[in-house]
């Protein structure tokens, strides 16, 4: 067991205001907490929603779906340039503009986008163009005033926020903070050959992503995938208002297993991956420990962003019910150029699957244990501090007392 763990409650006497009190685990499993977290946390805050490479060019869109809000979000690259978010919904009875496919986020490229129901067209910058015989509508009919509604939209860093609240109470750069200077200078933008996974879950959306805001598990639930990789202390804790991040360190090395080790050599996408020169921004490992493996954080509310030497990835947990949650899993390597590359970045997808199959096989089971209403409250280890962090701040919201960035 790495040393630091076993000093006592260290965290817990660097952050005394969060306090050492269980966890009440109605948070997790009350209809009425989570009609709250949608009203007053997801329709009021910034989340994240994409990345500008997902839209190239102009005309490209990406229509994701935010169940919570019963909406779907329609984000454009206009001829300008620009990249909009819209409702995709119709100025004329209401019908979806772009019609979902499938069970996930759908992308594509229009130079206008025309509503199936009776035709009413809009351009890719949510004008409406055109609208059936419309020598048959009312005088008081204004085209220009029908376009499509837009949502508040900013980028950081190549990262597409939204806001669907009317009028933002703060805009993006002021939302992030000290969070977004943490994670800005990062190559984002030159590391974006992307793999992706996603489930939909039967669980709330804070056991996911509780589980993925703690290195406390990796002993157990990733003795398959990474065993004895990780230490489960965690180091530089930076708590920025709503946001928290940290570093997760390597425990002593070990010999990896014959191919894990040949795919470690030849990947330029592997987590555990050795580099000779960092791409850090400095402000990450600002100790410059030898030992650290990768930046793990979260942004309020729902979105993990890490970052390692060479690669980044992320996890978002998406209210669909109370019950009921969509896990996104991306993440990003430089685009492999060789076939042994090819072959690393094989061995590196399958090891990170299974990691995350290993994360996510806790989910359900936690949530309907939960349920049964047997245990009121949760107890938290020190070095689960993040996860208090994050109920802390729920609670803020709650309460109507944020806004304090
Ligand atoms: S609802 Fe879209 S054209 Fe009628
Ligand atoms: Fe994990």
């Amino acid at each position: 067991m790495c040393a630091a763990v076993a000093e006592d409650r260290r965290w817990a006497k660097q952050y005394p205001w969060l306090g050492e009190e269980p966890i009440p685990t109605d948070s997790c499993i009350s209809e009425e907490i989570y009609q709250q977290e949608i009203e007053k946390v997801f329709k009021k805050v910034w989340l994240s929603v994409g990345r500008v490479e997902e839209l190239p060019e102009p005309g490209c869109y990406k229509l994701k779906r935010l169940d919570f809000a019963s909406t779907s979000v329609l984000l454009i690259r206009g001829k300008d340039n620009e990249i909009r978010a819209f409702h995709n919904t119709c100025s004329h009875r209401g019908n979806t503009v772009v019609v979902p496919e499938g069970e996930w986020d759908n992308f594509g490229q229009k130079s206008a986008f025309s509503c199936r129901f009776h035709a009413w067209t809009y351009n890719d910058q949510g004008e409406l163009i055109g609208a059936q015989d419309e020598k048959g509508m009312p005088p008081c009919f204004n085209k220009s005033e029908n376009g499509l509604t837009p949502i508040s939209l900013d980028i950081w860093e190549g990262f597409i926020f939204i806001n669907l609240d009317e009028n933002p109470k703060v805009g993006l750069k002021d939302y992030l903070g000290k969070m977004g200077d943490h994670f800005s200078g990062f190559p984002y933008d030159e590391i974006t050959h992307c793999f992706s996974y996603y489930t939909y879950m039967d669980t709330n959306w804070k056991v996911g992503l509780d589980a993925f805001a703690e290195a406390y598990h990796v002993n157990t639930i990733h003795a398959g995938s990474f065993p004895g990789t990780f230490s489960t202390g965690l180091q530089m804790i930076k708590l920025y208002d709503d946001h928290r991040s940290t570093a997760v360190c390597f425990n002593p090395p070990k010999s990896a297993p014959p191919v894990a080790g040949l795919a470690q050599s030849k990947a330029r996408g592997s987590l555990v991956n050795n580099v000779a020169e960092t791409i850090l921004p400095p402000t990450l490992n600002d100790e410059k420990r030898d030992d650290y493996a990768f930046e793990l954080s979260v942004f309020f509310p729902n979105w993990l962003l890490h970052v390692s030497e060479g690669i980044w990835f992320t996890h978002q947990f998406w209210p669909i019910a109370q019950g009921k949650t969509l896990w996104e899993g991306k993440y990003y390597v430089k685009e492999p150029r060789t076939n042994s590359e090819k072959w690393a970045l094989e061995h590196a997808m399958v090891v990170q699957r299974n990691a995350w199959l290993e994360d996510t096989a806790t989910m359900e089971g936690t949530y309907y244990a939960l349920k049964s209403g047997s245990k009121k409250f949760m107890q938290l280890h020190d070095e689960e501090i993040l996860v208090r962090h994050g109920y802390h701040v729920l609670e803020k919201y709650l309460k109507g007392e944020e806004g304090g960035h």
